[in-house]
């Protein structure tokens, strides 16, 4: 099998092509490095898929580079390029998760259907649930964004289902919950707090801290994805959560226990755009893919605390 991986460079991305790589398939990477972190990390992120003979990465914007040469054999694209981040998607800015998350979604979902591309599997977001107090969040609840960037990611998903819907290119959508692992964003709370625990440094935490995520492993995710991808229905849309439901002020803690190291917290005003809760209902999950998440949030600390103290080793050798 061939795969289209857009997003490859990112966290999520480099780890789904490195897992289908291992699998035997042949992977395609397409990414633009935009500057939302750096390119150096991106491409460190890429080493293990760069370093094998089944991998193929291509530099450049889904707007703009030549995307049929790019489909062309490709029999699942999985769909992951997107400007992440709820808090900077406001002002200016949302010119950038327009572009990024909405019209290049339209183009490669248009060169998908001329290729006859048979599957797409789309990464979206719990943030298309809003702030909303019900509970846990299933597909069929209402959506209703709280962020600019929720909102590019729901009409991405809208625009993904109208190709199932009216071109029979089977699409599948996964909603992921809060990311975590080893390349976790470093704009992602759990890398924040590791860091300045590493570093000794102080940690900026938004709001009363009783605002609670569902963490979800980058494991688990890519377990998930690639499940979708061979037996997600078509057309529909799936919750991917962890299992747990944790505050910041309980991950606080928990990074004190894993770490060993204790976290001097500096408290600031919730910023807008960041919901008070979110749950995954992953039944849908479960019946349809057979999907449960495996690794526990202390487990996955662990795992990142680990690789976080490995890149410190290689960068004084
Ligand atoms: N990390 C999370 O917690 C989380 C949660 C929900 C959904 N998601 C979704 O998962 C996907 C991956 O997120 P991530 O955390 O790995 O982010 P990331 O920033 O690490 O990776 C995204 C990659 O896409 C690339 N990219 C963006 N727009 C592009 C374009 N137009 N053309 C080519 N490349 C482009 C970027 O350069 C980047 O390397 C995104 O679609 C995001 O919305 C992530």
């Amino acid at each position: 099998m061939r795969y289209l991986v857009t997003g490859t460079a990112g966290f999520v991305g480099s780890h789904l092509a490195e897992q289908l790589l291992a699998q035997g398939s042949e992977v395609v990477g397409v990414d633009a490095f935009l500057d939302n972190y750096s390119r150096e990390r991106k491409l460190s992120q890429l080493t293990g898929a760069l370093e094998h003979p089944g991998f193929r990465l291509v530099e450049g914007l889904l707007q703009e580079i030549d995307l049929a040469g790019l489909l062309e054999g490709v029999d699942h694209v999985f769909h992951l390029a997107a400007v992440p981040g709820v808090r900077p998607s406001w002002g200016k800015a949302f010119q950038d998760y327009a572009d990024n998350n909405l019209l290049a979604t339209q183009r490669l979902l248009e060169a998908c259907r001329e290729r006859e591309v048979p599957r797409l599997v789309y990464a979206s977001s719990s943030s298309v649930y809003g702030d909303t107090d019900q509970l846990p969040m299933h597909e069929d609840a209402l959506t209703l964004p709280f962020s600019p960037y929720g909102v590019t990611k729901l009409a991405a998903e809208h625009m993904v289902r109208l190709y199932y819907r009216n071109f029979g290119l089977e699409t599948v959508s996964l909603r992921y919950f809060t990311v975590y692992g080893s390349r976790q964003r470093p704009d992602m709370a759990i890398q924040r707090f590791l860091l300045a625990a590493a570093e000794g440094s102080s940690v900026t935490v938004f709001g009363d801290g009783e605002q609670s995520r569902d963490f979800t492993h980058v494991a688990d995710i890519v377990d998930a994805t690639l499940r979708a991808a061979a037996r997600g229905t078509p057309g529909r849309v799936y919750n991917v959560g962890g299992g747990s439901r944790v505050t910041v002020n309980e991950l606080l803690a928990l990074i004190e226990q894993v770490t060993g190291r204790r976290l001097s917290v500096e408290r600031t005003p919730a910023k807008p755009g960041d919901v008070r809760a979110t749950l995954a209902d992953c039944s849908s999950a479960r019946q349809d893919l057979d999907f449960s998440p495996r690794v526990s949030l202390k487990e996955g600390l662990e795992e990142q605390w680990a690789w976080l103290n490995s890149l410190a080793g290689r960068a004084s050798q």
